[in-house]
């Protein structure tokens, strides 16, 4: 399956590195929040080849959401991360598609068509980048740290702007990035570019396979409180392991 699911990843990735800074049409989910023509022509590429391949199995997709059955299998997926980077034609985007088996993330893949990048991990069997293994990176300092982190939708209109933790961050780590694509944030933090990532109203196709894929190449995932994290809740933060607990203090709420 994880064999299936790069090729899936890959087609769905050249499909949209083709069709960059084409004339496609764009609506409108939310005021900022954008879905274009080329998150759905790539959504119905995924859910097509699951449904040939796996007709039984479940599928939790962004834009078409949950297509349920009464399969313990359930594919969770997220045809274009990076919509609004893509949109604007800023390189930074990918396919991230991951299996859910009985509840648990079995595998996780995502694509990043630009840079020909792709990054997988299987439950137990460690994580790679274009087949070679990767690992988190040595950083113990938060203050060496490169972080990373995005802001929700609804930012104007919800009290968890994130900004407070922006400013927290910028005055004890090394430096902070906002790339637009929490998938492929998570794979940074997998081998080793980003040291950290945290953001908060993400949704399960954001991190289901990130997340697997910073655990199996040695790093830690947690929710703000350092408990247990779930691809259904709100928070994640994501490090080497080294710095985690410094980042947990950061987020903690003020007393
Ligand atoms: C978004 C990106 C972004 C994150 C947003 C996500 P989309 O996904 O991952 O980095 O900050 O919260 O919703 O809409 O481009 O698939
Ligand atoms: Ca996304
Ligand atoms: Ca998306």
């Amino acid at each position: 399956m994880l064999n299936f699911a790069i090729r899936v990843a890959k087609d769905a990735g050249r499909l949209l590195r083709d069709r960059v800074g084409t004339n496609f049409g764009i609506d409108h989910k939310g005021d900022i929040n954008i879905v274009t023509e080329v998150d759905l022509a790539s959504e119905r590429l995924i859910r097509d080849a699951i449904s040939t391949y796996y007709p039984r199995h479940e599928i939790l997709a962004e834009e078409g959401g949950l297509s349920e059955s009464s399969s313990e299998y359930r594919w969770i997926v997220d045809p274009l991360d990076g919509t609004t980077n893509y949109a604007h034609g800023y390189p930074i985007f990918c396919v991230s598609i991951a299996l859910e088996y009985r509840g648990e993330i079995v595998l996780g893949v995502v694509y990043d068509p630009m840079r020909d990048e792709l990054f997988a991990a299987e439950r137990g069997a460690g994580s790679a980048l274009n087949h070679r293994p990767i690992r988190v990176s040595k950083t113990a300092e938060l203050i060496q740290g490169l972080l990373s982190t995005g802001f929700p939708y609804d930012i104007r209109t919800s009290k968890l702007t994130n900004l407070d933790h922006l400013a927290n961050f910028a005055m004890n780590a090394q430096a902070l990035r906002r790339d637009g694509a929490a998938a492929l944030d998570l794979c940074y933090v997998a081998s080793g570019r980003f040291d950290g990532f945290w953001e908060l109203n993400l949704s399960p196709w954001d991190t289901a396979a990130g997340a697997l894929i910073v655990k199996e190449a040695g790093g830690q995932v947690t929710n703000f409180s350092g408990g247990p994290f779930s691809n259904y809740e709100a928070e994640v933060v994501a490090s080497n392991g080294l710095i985690h607990d410094s980042m947990l203090e950061v987020l903690a709420p003020p007393h």
